[in-house]
C-alpha cells in the first residue's frame, strides 16, 4: 500500500499524545515528522512530550521544537486539563537516544513538502502558529500542501468562551492566515469532538493487550477519568477525530461550506464563522466542515490504531 505522506502538528497534550499513538499504528499513513507547537502546556513540555513518547515506543520519526508564543499573545491560557506537563499524571521516561531535528517547525514542513511535491498533508491539533509561519516564510505551501485536516473551532459552541474553541482561540490570527491560504481544508470542530469519548470499556480493553501504546492510552484515559470526576473534561479524543476524518471519513458526516474566524472580536476572538449556522455567510465554500460523528465506527478504528502502534 501506499502510504499517504503526514506531518502532525501538535501541543502534547493527553489527546494528542493518543492520537498520535494512533497514527504510528495507520497503515494508510506515513508520519514523516511531528512538529511541536505552544498551546496546552508550553513548547518545551510539548516538544519534550513528543520526543519521550516517539523514543518510549520505539517509533523513528523526526521530531521538531517549534512557536513557544502565539502571534498575539494575551491572557494566561495554560488551564489544568492537560496538567502541568501535559500529560497528566502520565510520566514517560526522559528521552535518552535521540534528540530533536536541527531544524525547526516551519523549516522541516518547507523541507518535507518540497520532498513530496505536492503529496503532503498535515493534521493540526494544536494551534495554527506553525503552520501560519511556515505559510508566511515559504508562500509556494500554498500550492504544495495537499491538505490540512484539523481539530478546532466549531460550527457551534465553544470551550474556552461561548463561541471560542481552545486551539483557535490560542492563536486566532495564526488560523485566520492559514484558513486564507486557499489550502484544501477540514475543521473537525468541539461540537462534533465532544461527542468522541472513550470510556471504561475501551480503557480495560486497551490494559489488557499490553502493548505499551495500548497500556499508556489506558493510562491516559485513566487520568482523563479521574479528571472528569474532579469536574474537568470527560475522556474526549478530539485530536485522534481530526485523523479519523483522514482516514475513515465514513465516521463522519461532512459539509463543504465557507470558513473564516474572527481574530479581533474582544469577546468573541478565536470564533470559527462557517456557512453552516450563519445564512447571511455567501462565501464560496472554502472548507469540509465535520457536522455529525458515527462513534462506534470511530472508536472501533481508534482501538485497531493503537493496538497496531509500535507493531514491527
Ligand atoms: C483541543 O484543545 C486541547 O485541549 C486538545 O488537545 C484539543 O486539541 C480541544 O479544544
Ligand atoms: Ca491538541
Amino acid at each position: 500500500m501506499t502510504q499517504r505522506p503526514f506531518i502532525i502538528d501538535c501541543d502534547t497534550g493527553t489527546d494528542d499524545a493518543i492520537a498520535l499513538m494512533a497514527a504510528f499504528g495507520c497503515p494508510e499513513i506515513n508520519v514523516r515528522a511531528i512538529t511541536s507547537v505552544n498551546g496546552n502546556v508550553p513548547e518545551e513540555y510539548t516538544s519534550a512530550n513528543n520526543l519521550n513518547l516517539t523514543e518510549y515506543l520505539g517509533i523513528d520519526v523526526e521530531v521538531a521544537r517549534g512557536a513557544t508564543l502565539p502571534f498575539y499573545p494575551r491572557g494566561d491560557y495554560y488551564g489544568p486539563t492537560h496538567g502541568k506537563t501535559g500529560l497528566g499524571d502520565v510520566i514517560i521516561p526522559d528521552a535518552c537516544r535521540t534528540s530533536f531535528s536541527k531544524d525547526m517547525a516551519p523549516e522541516v514542513i518547507r523541507r518535507i513538502a518540497e520532498e513530496e511535491k505536492g503529496e503532503l498533508e498535515l493534521l493540526v491539533i494544536g494551534p495554527m502558529t506553525n503552520i501560519a509561519i511556515a505559510i508566511s516564510l515559504y508562500p509556494q505551501l500554498k500550492k504544495q500542501i495537499k491538505h490540512i485536516w484539523f481539530m478546532g473551532g466549531a460550527a457551534k459552541g465553544g470551550n474556552v468562551s461561548a463561541t471560542a474553541e481552545f486551539n483557535i482561540w490560542v492563536d486566532p490570527i495564526a488560523a485566520k492566515l492559514v484558513m486564507s491560504a486557499g489550502i484544501p481544508m477540514t475543521m473537525v470542530g468541539l461540537d462534533v469532538t465532544e461527542k468522541a469519548v472513550l470510556g471504561r470499556e475501551e480503557e480495560k480493553e486497551l490494559r489488557e493487550y499490553g502493548s505499551k501504546a495500548s497500556v499508556l492510552t489506558a493510562d491516559i484515559l485513566e487520568y482523563m477519568f479521574k479528571r472528569c470526576k474532579g469536574g474537568g473534561e470527560d475522556a474526549l479524543m478530539h485530536d485522534a477525530l481530526a485523523l479519523a476524518a483522514a482516514v475513515i471519513p465514513e465516521c463522519l458526516e461532512c459539509r463543504e461550506t465557507s470558513l473564516d474566524v474572527e481574530f479581533r472580536g474582544e469577546y468573541t476572538a478565536g470564533h470559527t464563522v462557517t456557512g453552516v449556522c450563519n445564512r447571511r455567510v455567501h462565501q464560496e465554500a472554502n472548507a469540509s466542515v465535520a457536522l455529525e460523528l458515527h462513534l462506534d465506527v470511530f472508536k472501533k478504528w481508534l482501538l485497531e490504531c493503537v493496538k497496531r502502534c509500535g507493531e514491527a
